[in-house]
Order: structure tokens, then sequence, then C-alpha cells
């Protein structure tokens, strides 16, 4: 996770945007640079490592003047080089970037047919070479960079500096998060508010799609349209910067939205710089080597193996048995040496989770863990800890982590299909091609919040709520009842499509509203057969689905939202989005704790 500052100050800025970086050094340290404007020309210095080795470069020869961007890198397209460490330069412009441009392959192509001679690996460069290619034809510094982010596809913040353009600085947000910071006469941009705490607690904090054209005297933000959007300037207390909630109620808000970001950075991590193969992680088990995956967890971590399960069955053909860890550490199932045993844990020390994993030791032949807290117990116990780069989870009822989780399966499903044979290297190419898709399509599912907040008000009322989902949308159904259960305190259930005849249609009468995941793909006419079922009985139906499964079903539901289309790989991330906020508004909608629920807790240290 790429952390990004810049300054226009009245003062010698590359000291203070060192200060920066190193409250941001937490984002990333793979490489730094700082980039100002010197006599209205730019000037950079860039090392690799950590922050000393730039304030090493920085010592032996000083960075003068008043206007400056800077960036520490967490390395995901090209290697942590000097030639990649940012600002990335194109004739009078530098560009510092967090997060990842999708499309930066063919606009690289198209901007070397052009005659682009490009100095880096990046996906980066495209958009200061881009930026350049638009002034050059004649646009001003904020024309040539909305016309870049036109030519965009994926998750980013950005900051721009402009040679001759002493009083100009441009921050772009989608996915990414940047915040603005007001000084006196002086006027900043920042990753987050910590990076910016020393100079102010002054923070504009901007949307989704704004564009914020900076100069001394103050900002001008425009919104995705391009409008003149009115942002909020708030006053942060300087000691809570830390655990801000940014412009959101509540942090569980703040990380669902953060999730096209930390997406990104989960998926990058486990692919080579040019994102067309899976890096295998240093000691992962060789999974040709394993007869049988046994993966374990709980709650919403449980859900993240259960869609693993159908991920590595098919695409890798292992057999893969799951179980939550309380069932699993007193069951002492039998485990063989052929067998890879996975453990998933937010936190790293639920306590049955960490059982499970201790009952297994010296008798799997493999045996990993997914953490999100590095130091973690479960992370230091397990012979492997692979991370998922979701970044702190505040919010008791987890979000991110879920979707994070998922994006390190579908890598590790991916590489295991390929090490059994299973994936040629053209098809494991297409299959990262697809899951790239997966933080611009969760950016895109957010923007139907209104839509799902307005289903929330009616699922408010309900006393209890079924989930139906079929294949990898059955875990999904799972995780969207428990979230409304432990948000709302509303009973919720979910089931796989195709049971619900079974017995749980016995419940469907005009107050249980059904929610249906069901994607337009290869069981799509099966769960709209059950969902016919339950519509035939006065059930209300919340179909969740996409524009041909929409088209498909025409008038018949009580209410539709239409999520993007998504390869299958990227449905079950795509459709969290869902089941996380329908759960969070109807939880606003009664008005109960969302961040802390009553009696949860974040780790589970007890059996
Ligand atoms: C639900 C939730 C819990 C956790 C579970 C496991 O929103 O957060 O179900 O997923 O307690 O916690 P970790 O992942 O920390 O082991």
């Amino acid at each position: 996770m790429c952390g990004i500052i810049g300054i226009l100050g009245a003062e010698a800025v590359a000291p203070r945007i060192l200060g920066g970086l190193k409250r941001l050094e937490y984002r990333g340290y793979d490489s730094a640079g700082i980039a100002t404007l010197n006599g209205g020309a730019i000037e950079t210095r860039r090392a690799v490592g950590k922050l000393a080795a730039l304030d090493e470069s920085l010592n032996a020869a000083p960075l003068a003047g008043l206007a400056g961007i800077g960036h520490t890198r967490w390395a995901t397209h090209g290697a942590a080089t000097e030639a990649n460490a940012h600002p990335h330069v194109a004739g009078p412009v530098a560009v510092v970037h967090n997060g990842i441009i999708e499309n930066f392959a063919p606009l690289r192509d198209e901007l070397r047919a052009g005659g682009a001679v490009f100095a880096s690996d990046t996906d980066t460069e495209v958009i200061a070479q881009l930026c350049a290619q638009f002034l050059a034809h004649g646009k001003t510094p904020q024309e040539a960079v909305a016309a870049t982010l036109a030519r965009l596809r994926g998750a980013f913040a950005l900051a721009f500096l402009f040679a001759g353009h002493d009083d100009v600085m441009i921050g772009a947000r989608r996915g990414s998060p940047l915040a603005v910071g007001h000084g006196v006469g002086e006027m900043y941009l920042g990753s987050d508010a910590l990076a910016l705490a020393p100079m102010t607690g002054r923070i504009t904090y901007l949307e989704e799609g704004d564009m914020a054209v900076l100069s001394r005297a103050g900002v001008t933000v425009y919104d995705a349209e391009g409008r003149l959007a009115n942002r909020e300037m708030r006053v942060v207390n300087v000691d809570q910067v830390r655990v801000d909630k940014g412009n959101y109620r509540h942090f569980m808000a703040k990380e669902i939205h953060e999730q096209p970001s930390v997406l990104g950075y989960a998926l990058a991590h486990y692919q080579t710089a040019g994102r067309d193969a899976v890096q295998v992680p240093e000691g992962a088990p060789d999974f040709a080597k394993v007869d049988r995956l046994v993966m374990v967890a709980c709650g919403t971590a449980y859900y993240a193996c259960h869609v693993a399960k159908y991920w590595f069955e098919s695409i890798a053909r292992i057999p893969v048995e799951i179980d939550v860890a309380s069932e699993f550490r007193y069951r002492e199932p039998p485990i063989s040496a052929r067998d890879g045993a996975i453990f998933v844990s937010q936190s790293g020390e639920t306590a049955d989770t960490l059982a499970a994993l201790r009952y297994v030791q010296g008798k799997a032949g493999q045996v990993l863990a997914l953490v999100n807290v590095a130091e973690s117990t479960i992370a230091r116990e397990s012979g492997l800890a692979l991370p998922i780069k979701a970044g702190v989870e505040i919010s008791v009822a987890s979000s991110k982590a879920f979707t994070c989780q998922l994006a390190v399966f579908a890598n590790l499903a991916i590489l295991a299909g390929r090490q059994r044979g299973h994936v040629t290297a053209e098809q494991e190419t297409s299959l990262l091609a697809a899951l790239a898709t997966a933080p611009r399509l969760v950016a895109e599912a957010l923007g139907q919040e209104p839509e799902m907040a307005a289903a929330a008000r009616d699922l408010s009322r309900a006393r209890d709520v079924l989930f139906l989902g079929r294949g990898a949308m059955y875990p999904l159904a799972l995780e969207g009842a428990l979230k409304l259960k432990e948000l709302s305190y509303i009973h919720a259930e979910g089931y796989a499509s195709g049971e619900l005849k079974h017995g749980p249609i016995a419940l469907i009468d005009e107050h249980v509203p059904v929610i249906c995941f069901a994607p337009f793909d290869a069981v799509f006419e099966k769960t709209i057969s059950n969902m016919h079922e339950v519509m035939a009985r006065g059930g209300r139906v919340l179909l969740v689905t996409d524009a041909k499964g929409a088209a498909e079903v025409g008038e018949g539901a009580w209410k539709t939202i239409i999520l993007p289309e998504a390869h299958p790989l990227v449905a079950p991330i795509l459709y969290a989005v869902p089941a996380q906020l329908l759960a969070y508004h109807t939880a606003q909608e009664k008005g109960t704790d969302v961040d802390q629920p009553r009696n949860l807790a974040k780790s589970v240290t007890v059996e």
C-alpha cells in the first residue's frame, strides 16, 4: 500500500515531505522518492529501500523548492528498483500513485506506438506519459489530468506536479484514499490525515471519483462527472488520526469502502510484476504433492474457506474439506502427511483456530495460514503465514478481510491448478486478467449503495430474513445472513438455493424477505427456479444479480439490485459488497451499534 504526500508550501518542502513519508512508511517501504519544482523545473531524488536511503540521498544532494510530491512504494508492477521508484516524470509532469492501473499494458503500447519512451516497468509511468501528451497538445494541467483520468481503469490515488506551474498541484482518487490538508498560505495532499498531522488538522477527504485542484490559496474539488463539488473541511484531532474514520460514520463503512484499494494490493502481492502469473510465495506448499486440503477457520473467515473450496476443487481438482475450528479441533480428524492444512484468521488470535492449527502440526504435510495481523500468534506458529494485505480492520464485523482472504485464495487456487497441470500458462494469464477487474468492479458495486440503503429500510422491519445462493454464492448467502444477524440483530439464515424445498420453504410468507444472490452464471437458471418457488408462495424476493440476470427474470422480483457483470472467479468478491452493505444499512435503520455489536469481540481468544 503506497503512501502519497504533496505540499504547495511557503518554505522549502523536501524535509517536510520526507517527514510525511515517515508517517506513511507503514504503507510500504520498497523504495521512496520526492520531486520538487526548483526554479520552475522538476527535480527528483529516489532511492531503493527504506526511507533512510532517501534521507541519505537528500543529505548528499538536497532538493530545493516550494512545491513537491513524495511517495513511499509498496511494489506492484515492476521490481523495487530506482527506475521503478516514484515520482515518475514525463516531460513537464511528475506523478505519484497509490493503486493499480488495470489497463496500463494497452495504454503503454498505444503511447509507445506514438513514440513515447518508457523509463520504468511500472503501471504509473503511463499516467505521466499520457498527461504529458495531453499537455503537449495544448491542454492546461487541469484539462490534461481530467483527460488522463478518463483513460484510466483501475483503483488509484494520484498527485501531479507540473513544471512551470509553481502554484498548482492536482490530486485524484478512485478507489484509493486521498485527503487534502488546509494550511495557512500552504496546501497539502496526503494518503491519510496522519501524514499531514504535523502540518495541519484541517482536512477535506476526497470522495470516489474526485479531482482536486490545489493552489496555495485553497482547493477546488470536481466530482466524477466534472461538476464542482462541495466537500466538507473537518478538523481532525491530531492524536486521533491513527484511528480516524475519515468521512465515514463508522469504521465498518470506511473498511467496506477501502476494499477496491486493499483488494488491489492483496491480488498484486501474489502475482509477478507483469501480473501474468502467480508468484509462488516463499516456502509455499507444492500443491502437486498434496492429495487433499483441509481448511479451518471461524465465522466469516470460514465462509472464505467455503468459497475457496469451490475454487480449489474446480480449478486445481484438489479435494477440499472445510470445517469450523471449534468442531474440527474436538473431532480429532485423521490427518496424513499427504494433506495440506490451511488456517484462516483475520486477527490471528482466534482460540479455536489456533488450537486446530496446533492439532495438525506434525501431522499434515504442509501447514499454512492466511492472516491479517502479521505479528499474531497464528502467524507466528504456522509454518507459513501468508498476509492478506487488508490493513487494520477495526470494526468488529469483518468486511475487507473477507474479500482480501478471497483474493489470496483465488491466487493460490490458480497456482495449485498450474502446479497440478490443470491450468496452462495461457489460462493462468487470462484468469489473472479476470481477477484484476475485482477492485474496479467492487468500486462500481459500492456505487449501488443508495439502492442497497433503500432496500435496507424495508429489511429493517422484518423479523426473519433468508439468504439464498448456489455454487460459490452459497457461502455468500451464509455471509450475508451472518452480517445481518450480528449488525442488526434480525434473525437471518443462509441456505443453498436447492436446499430450500427440503424444509426451509415452510418459513416463506409475505413477512419473510428472501435475498437471492444470483449472477448470470452456469447455475443461474436453477437459482431462478428456486426464486420462483419462493414467489409462488407469496415470498418477497430481493434479487441481487447483473444486467443479464435482471433481463432474464423480468419484473417478478420485489426488488432488484443490479451489480456489474463479473467473471465467476470475481463474483464472490463482488457479491460481498451487497452482503455487507445491506446489513450495514439495516443496522443503521435499527440504530444498533455498527462497529461494536452487542456481545461480540474482534478477537475471540476464548474457546
Ligand atoms: C463476522 C466476524 C467473525 C470472525 C470470526 C473469526 O463478521 O468478524 O465471524 O470472522 O470471529 O475471526 P478471525 O478471522 O479473527 O479468526
